[in-house]
């Protein structure tokens, strides 16, 4: 169940926000699954789920994560140097992945990725291999944070942009200062104005789309009611759909 990792890179993207890069041996695993750190402390074991952020292919595991004030786990991982030891499961798990994504009529030709904080890792992931390119015209990445430099992984997303102009769009929606390259609204909110879709030129529509939501499980709740209301209908095993959840507490 447990196997030791040891940090081979760390990067600090603000006082709070930072990624671990492990290495460890586990299981193969599939982009958007997550896995789970852990300690001992004291004669209890503290585990907590972190999205892998890498390729599946890397030779190694990297996550985003943000120090939670007076949590029990994340506090301990941002005290983490290089050369530090940290157990890893031997396997990662989770739902949110583009093969639980329906495929032919039902797929749709765009592909919406909605994230708060450091829920856009998973989505870095998925974006880092080829399914997305090979099966959606459109990818439309939303990404909330507080503020600017709570923004992860922006250099390499907008890499994406350059590598796909015709295929992928990213918006950042910075919620407590002012944004000159994208919103300033809640995600639910840029929704329910219509301000996300003017902004990416792409409209969501039960027809065309598939959005995966992670993050922020109140952002989840409220922009699934609006998109429920909007005719899209949640993606099961049983009853296939158009939207993928991944809370994150
Ligand atoms: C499937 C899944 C994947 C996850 N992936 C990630 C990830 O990639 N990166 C990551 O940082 N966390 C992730 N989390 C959250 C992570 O598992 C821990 O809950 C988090 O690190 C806090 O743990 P803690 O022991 O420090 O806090 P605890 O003492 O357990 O306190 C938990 C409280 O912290 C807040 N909280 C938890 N996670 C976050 C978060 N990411 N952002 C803001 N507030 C939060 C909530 O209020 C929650 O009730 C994931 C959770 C799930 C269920
Ligand atoms: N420097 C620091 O001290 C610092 C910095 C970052 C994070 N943190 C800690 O890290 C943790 C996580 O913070 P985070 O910023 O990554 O995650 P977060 O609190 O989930 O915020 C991420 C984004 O989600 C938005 N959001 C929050 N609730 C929402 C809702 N109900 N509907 C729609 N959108 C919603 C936020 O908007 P709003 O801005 O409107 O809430 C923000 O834009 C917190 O516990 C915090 O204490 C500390």
């Amino acid at each position: 169940m447990w196997t030791t990792g040891k940090v081979i890179a760390k990067q600090n993207w603000n006082d709070k926000l930072f990624s671990l890069r492990i290495e460890v041996d586990i299981a193969p695993y599939i982009a958007g699954q997550f896995i789970k750190l852990s300690q001992m402390q004291g004669d209890k074991r503290v585990a907590r789920a972190y999205s892998l952020v890498n390729a599946p292919d890397a030779p190694y595991v990297e996550v985003l994560a943000v120090e939670v004030q007076d949590g029990q786990l994340s506090p301990k991982l941002h005290e983490l140097e290089i050369g530090d030891e940290i157990e890893v499961s031997t396997k990662a798990t989770g739902f949110m992945t583009l093969d639980e994504i329906p495929s032919g009529a039902v797929q749709g030709s765009d592909l919406w990725l909605l994230a708060t904080g450091t829920a856009v890792g998973p989505f870095v992931s998925m974006l880092s291999t080829a399914e997305p390119w090979k099966r959606f015209e459109r990818v439309l990445l939303v990404y909330g944070a507080r503020f600017i430099d709570d923004l992860a992984y922006l250099e390499q997303l907008k890499a994406m942009e350059l590598q796909y102009p015709q295929q992928f769009k990213l918006v950042t929606c910075i919620t407590r200062e002012p944004n000159p390259d994208g919103l300033t609204s809640r995600i639910p909110q840029g929704l329910l104005s219509g301000e996300i879709e003017r902004y990416l030129g792409v409209e969501i529509t039960p027809d065309d789309s598939q959005v995966m939501i992670c993050g922020n499980p109140d952002m989840i709740s409220e922009a699934q009611s609006l998109l429920l209301e909007r005719g899209l209908a949640k993606n099961l095993r049983r009853a296939p759909g158009q939207i993928t959840v991944e809370k994150y507490w």
